[in-house]
């Protein structure tokens, strides 16, 4: 009797012991989802958020296409042709001469066009102002977006990402005519690198007479590195197709600063 009982006993602990486990792995598992999935809509959320600061934008059919260029892909085989749907989807408005291209001056170039509104950077354009600063990628065998996870920049080569950034880069260049203008860093030993987007891809988009000129701006901090008879802006100017004027000015970022706050500076009167 007494053994019995207490088997009996014994064997309700074991079963209220498996029914706990359970609840708990199934609570921890409904979190996770509710966590997981919570991320993967905030991404959608300040996709249409940002995008709707746009008026008149189609956004939904925006995101569709976006989404097209990396649903269901491995994370390192999205190729930039991917978001030629997105790039046509959400043109790059034409803005003869007052398109600001950057290299290594992200910062101080979003400084100055945040106050002075002649200047429009990628930055500035719906997909680039949408996407900016964002990760995203999907997987294999799923059609979510994923936020972690995700090769950035330098995860590899044909990350969803970086195929990102140099589609709409090379759409971007596209776009540009009349006198264009690029914010290189003097603090750098080569200012123009033969790696950079606006290297390897923007500058290469330029065609006369489309385009007609091109502005170097080196930003030059007080004690400057560089100046504009560097080798790799003699590279620059050499490889412009030809017809496209070239310039270069050495403009301290305290000048930049000063002029950026002073509404009677016209544009492009800065340097
Ligand atoms: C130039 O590059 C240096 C080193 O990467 C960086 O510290 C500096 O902020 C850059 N200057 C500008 C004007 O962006
Ligand atoms: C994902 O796929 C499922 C099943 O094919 C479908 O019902 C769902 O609408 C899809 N979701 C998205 C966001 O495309
Ligand atoms: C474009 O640049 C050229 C040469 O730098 C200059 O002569 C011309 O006035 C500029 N045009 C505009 C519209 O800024
Ligand atoms: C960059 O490209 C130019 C022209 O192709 C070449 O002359 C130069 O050596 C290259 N520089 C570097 C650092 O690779
Ligand atoms: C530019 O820099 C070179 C050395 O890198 C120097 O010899 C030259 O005098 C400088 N030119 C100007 C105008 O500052
Ligand atoms: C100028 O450009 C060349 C590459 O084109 C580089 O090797 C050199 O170090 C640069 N900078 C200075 C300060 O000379």
């Amino acid at each position: 009797m007494e053994s019995g009982l207490e088997r009996k006993r014994g064997r309700r602990k074991l079963i209220m012991a498996v029914i706990l486990a359970v609840i708990v792995v199934v609570v921890i598992a409904i979190i996770l989802a509710v966590v997981l999935s919570r991320r993967d809509d905030d991404f959608k959320r300040e996709f249409m958020g940002r995008c709707q600061k746009f008026k008149g934008a189609n956004c939904q059919t925006i995101w569709d296409a976006f989404q097209q260029a990396y649903i269901n892909k491995d994370h390192c085989e999205v190729l930039p042709e991917a978001y030629d749907p997105v790039i046509a989807a959400a043109p790059m408005e034409s803005a003869c001469n007052r398109l600001m291209f950057w290299s290594k001056t992200k910062d101080v170039v979003h400084e100055f066009t945040g106050k002075k509104d002649c200047f429009r950077t990628v930055e500035d354009s719906l997909l680039g102002s949408v996407l900016d600063d964002l990760v995203w990628c999907g997987k294999k065998g799923s059609n979510e977006t994923f936020t972690t996870g995700c090769p950035g920049w330098k995860g590899c080569v044909k990350s969803p990402v970086r195929s990102f950034w140099n589609r709409i880069s090379a759409a971007f260049g596209d776009s540009a005519c009349g006198n264009v203008t690029v914010m290189l860093n003097g603090s750098l030993q080569t200012p123009f690198h033969n790696e950079s987007i606006f290297a390897s891809i923007e500058v290469k988009r330029f065609t006369s007479p489309k385009v007609k000129a091109l502005n170097v701006v080196l930003v030059t901090p007080e004690n400057f590195v560089t100046n504009c008879t560097n080798a790799s802006l003699q590279n620059l100017k050499m490889g412009l197709d030809e017809g496209i004027g070239y310039g270069c000015s050495e403009v301290p970022d305290s000048q930049l600063e000063a002029c950026a706050s002073d509404p009677e500076k016209p544009c492009g009167a800065c340097w």
